[in-house]
């Protein structure tokens, strides 16, 4: 077992706090911040325990010059600010002189956010590339490092393995929240227990459905995803998306689990995805050359419910239609109101769980994960990084 924050006296240290502040972001102003309200508990549980926190995080990708303005971290720190009702320091830097001075003048309980870490992918990607000697310049501003970045933690870089290789290590209570939630799932699930995938492409969802097919009773599947699913099984299914790199991996998946697979069997179609173009409910075998699938219809929805209203455990991951688009939103949302209230529900991250936080569901389920290819890795039976590089428990 991982050893946790609550594992170390913080008393007058500085504690390093790899958060994952990467918040989608539209002209500076943060559309969904449950990332940041998630990382509140740890923040608070070290400054409540008297330690100077330094906080670590990402913030998109940055891959040239013009990336660094978009990707700037300050609008997060007094964001977070704000929340914690609490001077943040922004320091806007990765490493330097200010930011040594600002940590050496550190006080109890208080805070510093530094720069976004992959502002040093500019030089030689050393954030992304677990650049050593930036992991050590970094560990050395602090004595304790908590990862409480789930969603970062199926990378390997400086901000995480590089530091925790160095200090003593810990996760924070985000972290513990998301591995008590998922490891059940991957590990021991109730029966029945159903798999709903969707989104766009199969290949995000390879690994997935080849380790939970072997645990799972059925796996749902809509969205974008489906159409190669259905084009597998010989439909027409006009322009719809279509992964064709990974016809055959449906082929094998259906020749093999025939039984488990679940597909749509009406869907609603379009000529055009816009919100002021018609559309029409249709049955999978009357899907026309010029169709394009946008939404389960109302028959899979209804057979979709069955499965679930049967299941003791669910997870969920990816939308059933283009659900940013109200009229293509439907099929998301009748099945997000379709679970009960004592169901184990567990939303993976990424588009599933800002629409299900979008669209006001947030409390209504057992687990919400924060990470989008985390979560996904850890449902496939992958060892994460950034949580294996953290001290075992004595
Ligand atoms: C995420 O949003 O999934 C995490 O913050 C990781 O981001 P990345 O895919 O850019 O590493």
């Amino acid at each position: 077992m991982k050893k946790c924050i609550t594992d170390y006296n913080l008393n007058g240290k500085k504690v390093i706090i790899r958060v994952d502040f990467n918040v989608p972001m539209k002209n500076g102003v943060i559309t969904d911040d449950n990332r940041i309200v998630e990382s509140l508990k740890t923040i608070n549980y070290a400054i409540d325990n008297n330690a100077k926190v330094i906080l670590l995080s990402h913030l998109g990708r940055i891959k040239e010059e013009s990336d660094l303005a978009s990707n700037n971290l300050e609008h997060v720190a007094l964001h977070l600010s704000k929340l914690l009702n609490k001077k943040v320091t922004f320091i806007n830097e990765t490493r330097g002189k200010k930011l040594e001075d600002a940590v050496s003048n550190m006080k109890e309980k208080d805070i510093i956010l530094i720069q976004n870490t992959r502002y040093e992918d500019l030089d030689g990607n050393k954030e992304s590339s677990n650049d050593i000697e930036l992991g050590k310049y970094w560990a050395n501003l602090g004595d304790i490092f908590i990862n409480d970045a789930f969603g970062t933690s199926h990378r390997s870089h400086a901000s995480n393995v590089g530091i925790a290789s160095i200090l003593p290590s810990g996760v924070g209570f985000l972290v513990q929240k998301e591995i008590e939630n998922i490891t059940p799932v991957i590990k021991n699930p109730n029966h029945p227990f159903i798999v709903i995938l969707g989104g766009s492409k199969v290949s995000d969802k390879i690994g997935v459905i080849k380790n939970l097919v072997k645990l799972a009773d059925y796996i749902l599947i809509g969205g974008g995803m489906a159409y190669t699913f259905l084009k597998s099984k010989g439909y027409n299914i006009g322009l719809s998306l279509l992964d064709s790199e990974n016809l055959s991996f449906c082929d094998d998946i259906l020749a093999k689990y025939s039984n488990k697979i679940i597909l749509p069997i009406d869907t609603i179609t379009t000529h055009e995805i816009n919100e002021d173009v018609n559309c029409e409910e249709k049955d999978i075998s009357d899907i026309e050359n010029d169709d394009i699938g946008v939404d389960i219809g109302s028959k899979t929805i209804a057979l979709f419910k069955k499965y679930i209203d049967e299941a003791q455990m669910v997870v969920w991951n990816g939308p059933m239609g283009v659900f940013e688009i109200e009229k293509y939103s439907k099929g998301t949302k009748k099945l997000l109101e379709s679970f009960k209230k004592d169901q184990f529900v567990l939303i993976g991250g990424g588009d599933t769980a800002s629409a299900v936080i979008n669209m006001g569901y947030k409390d209504k389920f057992t687990h919400i994960s924060t990470g989008g290819g985390a979560s996904l890795e850890m449902l496939e039976g992958k060892v994460l990084p950034g949580i294996e590089c953290i001290d075992e428990k004595d």
